[in-house]
């Protein structure tokens, strides 16, 4: 059996990866090891068997003897411990959730239902590092990889609606308290069914702009606001969340030679942890809607397609359906009026699931198989 280190297991990503990997027994195949960089030599978590007393996350020795080693501890573990790991000969596989390694040439975005054949012929090729990618991506990835199966793809332009599951725990936290501090500023004039509307509404903009607003994390309010920019400024004009977009799933499909364009506009909206996206997709030749559909639907085992009808798009295409499920819906599916080579579509998942812990727990199985 092969020794798995885990690390980042008590994290949001992490507790997600060992909820869905004890939902699928995935510990019965592997001697499971956890690793803690603050609790050395306390017990283990309880995965259904005995498992040793927590290990030294910066211990060399100790993680050079795992055979793979399971990362959710964030960038700058990875960046503390990975090239000092491999410079001292180690040569396990490495499946890390963070962005650090992601476009090294030596490393491989795993989303398995999109690109198995990518992730084939970097197993058989000696390939030792695996990464998950950006949320948004491998979504996207999740609900249109039939189109790119069928080479269908010109280029798409993506205008997303990320929770706040995508900054972090103490963000979700942050937007709840937001929540709370917007439905006092309403007060009792909410329950009076006559209050005058304009009235809340003041009360609640001068509550959104007080300094008291509860915006430590944020910086801004996103409860009753949104914000429309994520991560860090990149020289073109992007954000580095929209710069992902095309490079991760250029990458993710093996596309190094004519690259897909893919770019649009990143806006964090007051969804916990489920990301959505509304894309326009410039088709490389006029497909009817109903064979798209087809692809759409056969590409994986998570992806269903919403008829594009009033009902099923209001009940089943939102982050208050999808989250805590590995379902991917896509729905409003139409020709847009610019010609029937314009693709509207609108889809949602689970960030933490499909958008993080998933596609790590599926590769640690290719591996440990
Ligand atoms: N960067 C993403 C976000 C989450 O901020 O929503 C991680 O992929």
């Amino acid at each position: 059996m092969k020794k798995v280190g885990f690390v980042g297991w008590r994290g949001m990503v992490g507790s997600v990866l060992m909820d869905r990997m004890r939902a699928e027994n995935d510990f019965a195949d592997i001697e499971p090891v956890f690793f803690s960089t603050s609790q050395t030599g306390l017990p283990g978590p309880e995965v259904g068997k005995p498992v040793p007393t927590l290990a030294d996350a910066h211990d060399l020795d100790a993680l050079s003897a795992m055979d793979a080693i399971v990362t959710c501890q964030g960038g700058d573990y990875t960046a503390a411990v990975y090239d000092a790991l491999r410079k001292a000969g180690w040569q396990g596989f490495w499946i890390d959730a963070a962005s650090t390694l992601r476009m090294q040439d030596d490393s491989v975005i795993v989303l398995d239902p999109v690109n198995a054949g990518v992730i084939r012929q970097a197993l058989a090729e000696g390939t030792r590092t695996f990464v998950g990618g950006n949320c948004t991506v491998s979504l996207m990835l999740m609900a249109i990889g039939g189109l790119f199966e069928h080479d269908l793809v010109e280029w798409i332009t993506p205008m997303t609606y990320q929770a706040a599951s995508g900054s972090g725990a103490q963000h979700m936290r942050e937007l709840l308290r937001q929540m709370g501090y917007l439905r006092d500023a309403a007060g009792d004039r909410l329950d009076e069914a006559a209050g005058a509307i304009l009235e809340i509404d003041q009360g609640v903009t001068a509550a959104l702009n007080s300094a008291a607003y509860p915006a430590e994390q944020f910086g801004v309010p996103l409860a009753g606001s949104l914000i429309p920019w994520i991560d860090k400024p990149m020289d073109s004009g992007q954000s580095r969340e929209e710069w992902k977009a095309g490079v991760e799933t250029n990458k993710i499909l093996g596309r190094y030679h004519e690259p897909i364009p893919i770019d649009g506009i990143c806006v964090r909206i007051g969804a916990m942890r489920s990301h959505a996206q509304a894309l326009t997709i410039k088709l490389r030749r006029d497909a009817p809607l109903a064979d798209i559909e087809q692809m759409l639907a056969e590409a994986n085992e998570s992806v269903h397609v919403v008829p594009n009808e009033p009902t099923p798009s209001q009940q089943q295409l939102t982050p208050a359906a999808v989250s805590g499920s590995l379902d991917i819906p896509v729905g409003r599916l139409r020709k847009l009026s610019m010609g029937p080579e314009y693709l509207a579509a609108f889809t949602v998942g689970d960030q933490l699931l499909w958008g993080a812990a998933e596609p790590l727990r599926r590769m640690l199985r290719l591996v440990v198989a």
